[in-house]
This record gives structure tokens, C-alpha cells and sequence, in this order.
């Protein structure tokens, strides 16, 4: 079990080597990264997730002048719809399917007309999502296809990488990402033309920004050496339970928002230790896949869990095993007796969309149910290499505990109507 002092991460995040920072500092990561998915052309690195986002949307925003509107999930990461305003666009959210992430097809129908721009797929939590049906119906309304797979770096839908599926694709290398540069994104695209409007783009809006490059090395180096358990015990822990204790549970999941994205270039250092840790990618998804199957079954297993799989065809990574229960008062009594123990049990993100505080002025109010049921009923349990057999027998225990009484109380209840 663990011992004092030392902390499993929320996401299973390749852990940063020293030797990735050794010189010579090439910036081939868009390279290194075009032969780890597999495809011809090399991958446009920018400075996060969200920055890549800004760019692909001001892009097919210049290539089609007239189109503002972008669909997105309503349950997604809230830096998605931040990226939508930041580039000038409308945001419209969708709701998702009862038991996934997909968009929900008859809310999407009506949100995809002549004004939709962009319909953002997302395959969360690593977990492949359906694009097709959704791509078919994008098509019929000429709007752009961008799939985010800024969790999915590595996931795979019908052998080929996601992220190909659209027009556009997104990766993330945040912190907590299977492979991480700190903070840092990838963006691709099939078309040779879109690749380079991409990169015209990023030339224009991306500054190169020396100080703010110093920072984001800096921030690289103190993830080499705190990501391991007794360095999360300080850098991810303490702020955790502060942030619990205070009854903050947006800053327990890093769900505030900054004002703006930032949007500088990403510089020759950050570039070569991504590239230089893509070489431990593949052996690290494998052995996290061949822990997430093990440890899903065994969740699964218990009456009343749900654990999110891939859709058909699918082969995702796995950062997290996302859970759904029964309900919010289960979910929550579960994470009362789990979520500050070091074990790696969390949430996802906190509301669905149009309920952040920080976004009411950004989004029109929208019947989101299923995005709803998804914040209050769902928690995330980390799938990192730190967490050992006996950590992850107490939050199974726990679990089935909370099931299992919360069923006592339900026939009790029953049998006193009676
Ligand atoms: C689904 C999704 N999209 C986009 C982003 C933005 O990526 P980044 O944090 O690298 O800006 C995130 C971040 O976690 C995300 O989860």
C-alpha cells in the first residue's frame, strides 16, 4: 500500500527522462511524431492542445469567411470552448449520447447548418470515439471536421491513427498526457493543401517568445523531477487537498480557466524532449493497455459499474479507467472516502459545459442531460504504473462497498413502502 509521502498522478503520464534533455536540441518532433502515427507527412508541433485548436479553427475560418459556428461536446475539456471564442467563432454545444462521448445524433442534426464552421468529435479519456456517422452528417452541411484526440495520442479506429479521420486532428502534450513536453500539442491533416494553410497560420499567430520559452522549460524541468510518487505527493497532491478541504473542486481537477490561451512557438528544447520520449511511447502504451484490461474487468465486474470502452473497431490508451455509477450520491460518496487518498481517483471535468461560471457568457443555455449525467455520475481512476495491486484493491473495495449499501438502502426503502 502506499506509504506516506507518496502520491499516485490522476493520469498515467509517461514519466520525462533525463536523457531528453540532453543536446543536440533538433526540432524533429513533427517527424518523430509522423512515423509514430504512421503517416507521410510531418506533424505541426504548437504550443498546447488549445493553441492547436485556435489555429485549425482561425484556419478553415479564413478558408471559408462566411461560416462561424462550432460544434462541440457538451462535456469536453472547458479550454475547448475557450479556443472557439479566442478565435472569433460562435460556440455551440452539443449533447452527447446516453452511454459515451459521441455526439448525440439528433441534437447534432439540428446544431449542423450553413453557418457551422467546425464539428469537433472527441475522443476522451482515451477512449476511441465513433467518427463516421458524425463526418457524415458534417459533410452534409459543408462544415469542417476537426478530431480531437487531445487525450488519444496512439489510439487507434480501424488500424489507422485517430486524429486522420476528419479533416483536421489534435493532440495534446500537456501535463498528465501520455507523452509530455509539459505543455505542447500536434496538429495533422491529410490534405496537403489544409497542411500548409495549418502552417501559414501558425507562422502568423504563434510569436516566438524567449522568456515564455525560458518558463515553459523550466516548467518541463520540474516535471522531470517531480513526476514520480514523491514528487506528486508536493506538486500534485498537497494543492489537492487544500483545494478539496476549501470545497474548490474545479482547482482539484485544474478546471479553471486561464483568461487567455497562450500562443507562442514551441522552441528547439521542448521540441527534442518530446522527440527524444516518443521512443518510449509504444512499450509504455503497451504495458498501460495490458493494466487497463485487467483492472477494467475487474471494476466492470462489479454489479452497477460502467467502465467506458472503445467504440467498434476501436484500440485506445489508457491514461484513465473512466467509471460511470449508479448515481451522484454514490459517485460522491466514493470520492469522499478516495479522492484525497494518493491513489489516483478523481474527476474529469466538473460540469458540463454551459455550466461553468467562467463560460455563461460564452454559452447560450442548451438541454444538455447527458452531459449532465456524465459530470455528476462519473469519476476517473488513474491507470499509472504507481498505482500497485494493494492501492487499487482499496478503491475496488471502496467501490463495491458504497454499491452494495447504497442497494441495502434501496430494498430497505422499498420494503417500507410495502
Ligand atoms: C479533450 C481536450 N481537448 C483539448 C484540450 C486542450 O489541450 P491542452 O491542455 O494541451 O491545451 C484538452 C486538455 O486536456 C482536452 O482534454
Amino acid at each position: 500500500m502506499f506509504t506516506r509521502g507518496l502520491e499516485v498522478p490522476p493520469t498515467a503520464g509517461l514519466p520525462a527522462h533525463w536523457r531528453d534533455a540532453l543536446p543536440p536540441w533538433n526540432a524533429g518532433l513533427g517527424a518523430t511524431a509522423a512515423t509514430y502515427v504512421d503517416v507521410d507527412f510531418p506533424l505541426l508541433p504548437v504550443d498546447s492542445g488549445a493553441a492547436g485548436l485556435l489555429i485549425a479553427l482561425r484556419t478553415l475560418a479564413d478558408l471559408d469567411g462566411q461560416r462561424k459556428a462550432v460544434v462541440i461536446p457538451a462535456y469536453t475539456c472547458p479550454l475547448v470552448a475557450l479556443a472557439v471564442h479566442q478565435a472569433g467563432l460562435q460556440i455551440r454545444v452539443c449533447d452527447v449520447v446516453a452511454d459515451g462521448f459521441e455526439f448525440d445524433t439528433e441534437p447534432f442534426e439540428k446544431l449542423c447548418d450553413q453557418d457551422t464552421l467546425a464539428v469537433l468529435p472527441t475522443h476522451l479519456a482515451g477512449r476511441v470515439t465513433d467518427v463516421a456517422g458524425i463526418h457524415a452528417i458534417a459533410k452534409s452541411c459543408g462544415a469542417w471536421v476537426i478530431e480531437d484526440a487531445a487525450q488519444a495520442l496512439g489510439a487507434r479506429s480501424h488500424g489507422q491513427s485517430v486524429g486522420l479521420m476528419g479533416d483536421i486532428g489534435l493532440f495534446s502534450l500537456g501535463v498528465g498526457k501520455g507523452l509530455s513536453t509539459y505543455a505542447g500539442g500536434l496538429l495533422l491533416a491529410r490534405d496537403p493543401y489544409l497542411r500548409r494553410a495549418l502552417t501559414a497560420t501558425a507562422c502568423r499567430l504563434l510569436r516566438p517568445h524567449r522568456g515564455g520559452e525560458a518558463w515553459r522549460c523550466l516548467e518541463w524541468l520540474g516535471y522531470l523531477a517531480l513526476y514520480r510518487p514523491r514528487g506528486l505527493f508536493y506538486a500534485y497532491g498537497r494543492p489537492l487537498r487544500r483545494a478539496l478541504r476549501h470545497g474548490d473542486w474545479l482547482a482539484a481537477v485544474g478546471d479553471n480557466l486561464p483568461p487567455l490561451i497562450s500562443l507562442q512557438r514551441m522552441g528547439r528544447f521542448r521540441s527534442s524532449v518530446g522527440e527524444q520520449a516518443f521512443a518510449r511511447l509504444a512499450a509504455f502504451h503497451i504495458r498501460t493497455e495490458a493494466q487497463a484490461q485487467d483492472r477494467g474487468v475487474r471494476l466492470q465486474a462489479i454489479e452497477g459499474v460502467q467502465v467506458f470502452q472503445d467504440a467498434t473497431g476501436g484500440r485506445g490508451v489508457w491514461p484513465v479507467l473512466m467509471l460511470r455509477l449508479p448515481s451522484e450520491a454514490i459517485r460522491d460518496a466514493v470520492l469522499r472516502q478516495l479522492w484525497g487518498e494518493r491513489l489516483g481517483v478523481t474527476r474529469m471535468f466538473i460540469h458540463a459545459l454551459p455550466d461553468y461560471p467562467a463560460l455563461q457568457h460564452l454559452i447560450l443555455a442548451a438541454h444538455v442531460p447527458n452531459a449532465r449525467a456524465l459530470a455528476a455520475t462519473t469519476l476517473t481512476v488513474s491507470n499509472s504504473l504507481w498505482l500497485d495491486e494493494a492501492g487499487f484493491t482499496k478503491v475496488l473495495q471502496v467501490i463495491a462497498e458504497q454499491l452494495s449499501s447504497a442497494k441495502i438502502c434501496d430494498k430497505r426503502h422499498r420494503d417500507g413502502k410495502k
